[in-house]
């Protein structure tokens, strides 16, 4: 009996959310037997609690490579990562490459891929903030040029690849994030405020808000900073802030007050935890956007754009800006003037139904099977 051989795979990270998404796929790679997955870590973040517990939480096989890049100006820092892709890619010629989001680990491994013709599969494709001022959406442009399979977690990516002319390989599976969750919501659902959370005793189910902020337009103007900052201090219930080192850099660099609600950086169950329990979220993380809009927790964006439309569609959050008095309207119109009532809104599940890792899988697979590589860049 003659055994195939087993397609050998990469997946490139770096950051925090590219964790959070190749875990799900991972898992789906190792389940069909047909692939060598191999992880390719750009050393992008290194701190503890942004990488290595991700990895130990989400049971993330450990990368092969690390290329240790670490922190630095962005174009040095892509720049950097390209090279050291471009040396494993050379050293273990992979049949694909798969990347995930929009970090600049995510550009670094498509660009890497593309240079060396190697099929590229980006994960949560077609996404736009159409302002390339924002460091992610230059990553989005970028990946997008480099791309060869378009695995898109919502309609909007879908069109948005359309209107740009490209509609071959393009595939709608939902958002692997969302795997996540759902494939773990027991252990989330387990997790208990004031129990296995150590929160201030002011934080009662239902009755606080989840905070995150940690966007380069936020933290780079030290009065942009500060006008987010004091909103928080103005809320009108208890707020818990897991800080991002970036953040607290920048809160300590401009010599702001440190935020009352600061709390280290959180794991991914206790996060999810935080924002199923919480009344509402805040925060200028897509990431966040999309697992409030899972949790049913109404969020507010405070950012100029997002790339989750659907869950403004359907009224879940709301685009409010870094915007002191637009914050705090937009609080009290999700509110509905009552803080104990649960909000009344209708919910299509829109980001997927857990099935987006392994459709995923299968239609690499269908890809390398049926060599359309061989066709590409002719
Ligand atoms: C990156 C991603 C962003 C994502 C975020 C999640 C890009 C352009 N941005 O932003 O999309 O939402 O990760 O966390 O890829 N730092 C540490 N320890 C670390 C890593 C970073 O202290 O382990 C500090 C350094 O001061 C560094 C700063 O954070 O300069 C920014 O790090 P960087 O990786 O450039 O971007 P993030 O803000 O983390």
């Amino acid at each position: 009996m003659t055994t195939r051989k087993k397609y050998k795979v990469f997946s490139i990270v770096g950051a925090r959310p590219n964790f959070v998404k190749v875990a799900p796929v991972s898992k789906a790679l190792a389940e069909t037997g047909e692939f060598e997955e191999i992880i390719v870590h750009t050393g992008q973040h290194y701190d503890y609690l942004l990488s290595e517990a991700f990895f130990h939480e989400l049971e993330i096989p450990a990368p092969k490579y690390n290329l240790e890049i670490g922190s630095g100006r962005q174009a040095w820092q892509l720049g950097k990562m390209i090279a050291g892709i471009d040396a494993v890619i050379e050293k273990e010629c992979p049949d694909a490459i798969v990347v995930f989001g929009d970090t600049n680990s995510t550009a670094a491994g498509a660009i890497a891929g593309a240079k060396n013709n190697i099929p590229v599969a980006h994960v949560e494709a077609g996404l736009r903030e159409f302002n390339k001022s924002i460091p992610e959406e230059v990553n989005k442009l970028l990946t997008t040029a480099s791309t060869d399979l378009y695995f898109c977690p919502t309609p909007t990516g879908v069109s948005n690849l359309a209107k740009i002319g490209i509609t071959e390989n393009v595939h709608l599976v939902g958002d692997v994030g969302i795997d996540l969750i759902f494939n773990n919501l027991e252990i989330i659902e387990a997790i208990k405020l004031g129990g296995d959370l150590k929160l201030p005793p002011n934080l009662i189910a239902g009755q606080y808000f989840f905070v995150t902020c940690h966007r380069a337009a936020n933290t780079e103007d030290p009065e942009m900073l500060q006008e987010i900052l004091s909103t928080l201090e103005a809320l009108p219930l208890p707020y818990i802030l897991p800080l991002h080192p970036r953040t607290k850099r920048a809160i300590e660099t401009f010599g702001l007050p440190m935020p009352t609600g600061a709390i280290a950086p959180t794991g991914f169950f206790e996060t999810q935890a935080l924002i199923r329990n919480a009344r509402m979220v805040i925060t200028d993380s897509g990431g966040i956007i999309k697992e409030a809009y899972f949790h049913k927790t109404p969020g507010i964006i405070i950012d100029k754009q997002t790339e989750w439309v659907e869950t403004v569609e359907e009224g879940w959050s709301v685009v409010a800006g870094p915007d002191k008095k637009r914050i705090l309207e937009a609080v009290e119109a999700k509110s509905g003037g009552d803080f104990n009532s649960p909000p009344e809104l209708p919910h299509s599940n829109c980001l997927g139904d857990g099935t987006a890792s392994q459709k995923i899988v299968s239609i690499i697979s269908h890809y390398l099977h049926s060599n359309k590589q061989h066709n590409h860049h002719a």
